[in-house]
């Protein structure tokens, strides 16, 4: 029997305030993005890899998610497998039994992509590392390998704040993987991010898809062009930890997001009613109280909260008392700024 050895990953997902919507080439972003890397939304990935033996072996034996076949999610890691095995040599030597899961319940309509394609990366860069004999796992290699799963993913991997895309301003910032952007006010390192579910439903127009109609849109250029020196802008919101400014540039970036689904051919909402009457209910809430309290959304109707945590029992109370009635199924998930992936194993 041929020796099995195995890494088991956790990796989170993460939320943009600077939104990549628009992409070319292979999983190469037209603008630069910065996301809060989260804490509570994560994804375990365990895999079991053994010496083939023979060429005829398959390089995935098998892939379970939550415990069970999976055959969606296995043609996907299979095809991902496939895409990569250029960059990851050891895949050709190599079978890998693969078994995921999820910290949050896979119909909350939170994307997965993230969490579940960084924690794989992690995997396959440490296998790469152990049979290597390296002592230190390539970040970057394993953020170019997660950007090649989902682009987003590629900011996973790094702790508290992260920035994908080639950026003037930004040293060392590149398209092929993202990297650690760590010139931030404390006050943003244990932000909250309470996600209240609008929706549970899978959304009609996958990101995949949104991201294509970026191609024809007519405003596409100038939506770029503002993602970047938006980036420029809130470089110096993040280090002063001016909380006032950032809601503003949280909330204008969530609404070009979605004015930019509105402006596609075809156009298409992923905004529901109620998504529209919490992000009213927070705006006045902020106007009342004065509190750096402000939305961000990703590509669905499902809004994240974002607040520092030193006002968290007010905004617990406004969340319960204000929000929850108005969203459908009164659930939200908490979450909150952390420090990237772990390995468990
Ligand atoms: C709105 O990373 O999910 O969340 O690269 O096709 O997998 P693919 O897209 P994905 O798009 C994320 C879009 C977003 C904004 C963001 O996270 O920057």
């Amino acid at each position: 029997m041929q020796k099995e050895r195995k890494v088991i990953w956790r990796s989170p997902s993460n939320i943009a305030i600077i939104k990549y919507w628009g992409k070319h080439g292979v999983q190469l972003p037209r603008n630069a993005s910065f996301s809060f890397t989260l804490s509570e939304a994560y994804t375990d990935t365990e895999i079991v890899f053994k010496a083939k033996t023979g060429s005829d072996d398959p390089t995935v034996e098998q892939f379970l998610f939550e415990g069970e076949e999976n055959l969606k999610f296995a043609e996907k890691v299979i095809k991902y497998i496939e895409s990569i095995s250029s960059r990851v040599p050891f895949l050709d030597e190599y079978s890998l039994s693969i078994s995921s899961s999820n910290s949050f319940p896979h119909s909350s309509g939170i994307a997965s992509s993230a969490s579940s394609m960084s924690a794989l990366a992690m995997g396959l860069c440490d296998i790469e590392r152990i049979l290597a004999g390296r002592e230190d796992l390539d970040y970057f290699k394993a953020s170019e390998l997660a950007r090649l799963g989902s682009g987003s993913a590629s900011r996973s991997v790094f702790p508290i704040g992260s920035v994908w895309g080639l950026h003037p301003k930004i040293e060392r910032s590149s398209d092929i993987h993202a990297i650690k952007y760590d010139q931030i006010h404390p006050v943003f390192k244990n932000y909250r991010d309470d996600i209240i579910i609008v929706s549970e439903k899978e959304k009609a127009v996958s990101s995949r898809a949104g991201h294509a109609l970026m191609e024809n849109n007519p405003y596409a250029d100038d939506r770029f062009a503002q993602a970047n020196q938006r980036l420029t802008s809130l470089v110096s919101i993040l280090e002063t930890g001016d909380v006032d400014a950032f809601c503003k540039m949280a909330e204008d970036e969530a609404l070009a997001l979605h004015g930019m689904m509105m402006c596609s051919n075809p156009s298409y909402m992923l905004m529901e009613p109620a998504t529209v009457s919490i992000i009213k209910a927070i705006r006045s809430y902020r106007k009342k109280t004065r509190l750096p309290i402000c939305f961000t959304l990703d590509a669905g109707p499902n809004v994240h909260v974002l607040y520092p945590e030193t006002i968290s029992s007010e905004i617990a109370l406004f969340i319960e008392d204000e929000l929850l009635p108005l969203s459908n199924g009164g659930k939200v998930l908490k979450d909150k700024v952390g420090n990237g992936p772990t390995k468990i194993k």
